[in-house]
């Protein structure tokens, strides 16, 4: 174990824990919401994460392209920047503790809460042939994913607010029925990036499982498909370039630009004074291809390098392993649970 790994066991700065699901390609809206805010927290703080595979067994998986998908999502946060020498990069489901720490969190969370969360409304709405129990309690084995690791801070895009709403209720009645056992976590929302839209739908936001490839970028698109997709988004019948409500689709594309460039939305509105709507979503378009391309150059790399990776999620699994089963067994102990 590397010196910075080490660490983990002591406690020693702020913790950080995230997760994403393998469940198709991994969009713009992702990196932009969440993983790009995962890279820089590395410098700061002790981080952790997982792929949540569990939690992709809500929906109905083909093996073969679940297990595809896993890996190109493994090498994908190593090619954004996620640094094993710093941070554990690990599948759920290879740390048996979620799933445990998920039963008795489930004996925490009420169905009335449950039935309030929109991902569940949107998600049995759009698999209405399998409204399954987990899709259902999805949010209790969240809410053990962040509690078994004791983090400060849980780096999200807004749609994930209200799990991590509801995984602080559950956290604080848990305290609050033995002692103090879990730590009360923080979401961490940068606002710009934090919630990016449909480029079809501004309305809606650009999500892996979009039915129209049209309406996200892939990860690995490459720059003839990510400019023609930005070409063809959708905007409003207007001409001008500005950042105000009712603009829905304009505002996501200077959004989208602001971030990739690293431009304030004021400064990206100057630079586009006068400009139609076709010079500017070439623009925006090239702008994301050059941030993605040395990105996919490094996912060339690791997805080239399958043993690489598969060290990296074991290792990371024996130590994620060891936080968790601490964590555990305190909470199995405070329940009242024979001690083995
Ligand atoms: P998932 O896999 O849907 O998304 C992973 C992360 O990407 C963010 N995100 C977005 N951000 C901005 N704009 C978008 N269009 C967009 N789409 C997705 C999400 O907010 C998320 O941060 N339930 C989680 C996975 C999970 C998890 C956890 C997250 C399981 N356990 C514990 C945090 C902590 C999910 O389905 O994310």
């Amino acid at each position: 174990m590397s010196k910075e790994r080490s660490c983990f066991m002591e406690n020693t700065k702020k913790r950080s824990f995230s997760a994403i699901q393998p469940s198709g390609t991994i969009t713009l809206g992702n990196y932009l919401g969440a993983i790009r805010n995962w890279v820089t927290l590395q410098n700061e703080f002790e981080c952790i994460f997982a792929i949540a595979d569990l939690h992709t067994i809500t929906v109905r998986q083909d093996p073969s392209v679940f297990r595809k998908n896993s890996i190109q999502l493994l090498s994908m946060l190593l090619a954004t920047g996620i640094d094993p020498e710093k941070s554990l990069l690990f599948c759920q489901s290879h740390v048996h503790q979620h799933a445990e720490l998920a039963w008795v969190l489930n004996c925490f969370t009420q169905m009335g809460e449950l039935s309030r969360m929109t991902q569940f409304k949107d998600k049995s709405a759009k698999h209405a042939n399998n409204v399954n129990a987990g899709l259902f309690t999805y949010p209790a084995l969240m809410a053990a994913d962040i509690l078994l690791y004791k983090p400060d801070v849980v780096p999200v895009g807004e749609d994930q607010k209200q799990h991590l709403e509801l995984t602080r209720d559950i956290a604080s009645r848990f305290n609050n029925a033995y002692s103090e056992t879990f730590v009360v976590p923080e979401p961490y929302i940068v606002k710009a990036g934090s919630k990016i839209m449909s480029l079809q739908n501004p309305n809606a936001k650009m999500s892996k499982s979009d039915e129209n490839v049209n309406g996200f970028i892939a990860m690995t698109d490459t720059e003839d498909v990510i400019i023609r997709k930005f070409k063809k988004a959708i905007t409003d019948s207007d001409s001008v370039i500005e950042y105000r409500e009712g603009k829905d689709g304009i505002n996501n594309l200077l959004s989208i630009y602001s971030v990739v460039t690293g431009k304030t939305i004021e400064e990206s509105v100057k630079e586009f004074d006068g400009k139609g709507y076709g010079d500017f979503k070439l623009a925006v378009g090239e702008a994301v291809a050059s941030h993605l391309k040395p990105i996919q150059q490094r996912y060339e790399y690791f997805i080239k390098n399958k043993d690489y990776v598969t060290e990296i999620y074991s290792k990371s699994a024996e130590i994620a392993g060891k936080i968790a089963e601490s964590t555990l067994r305190k909470v199995y102990k405070k329940i009242g649970f024979l001690q083995k």
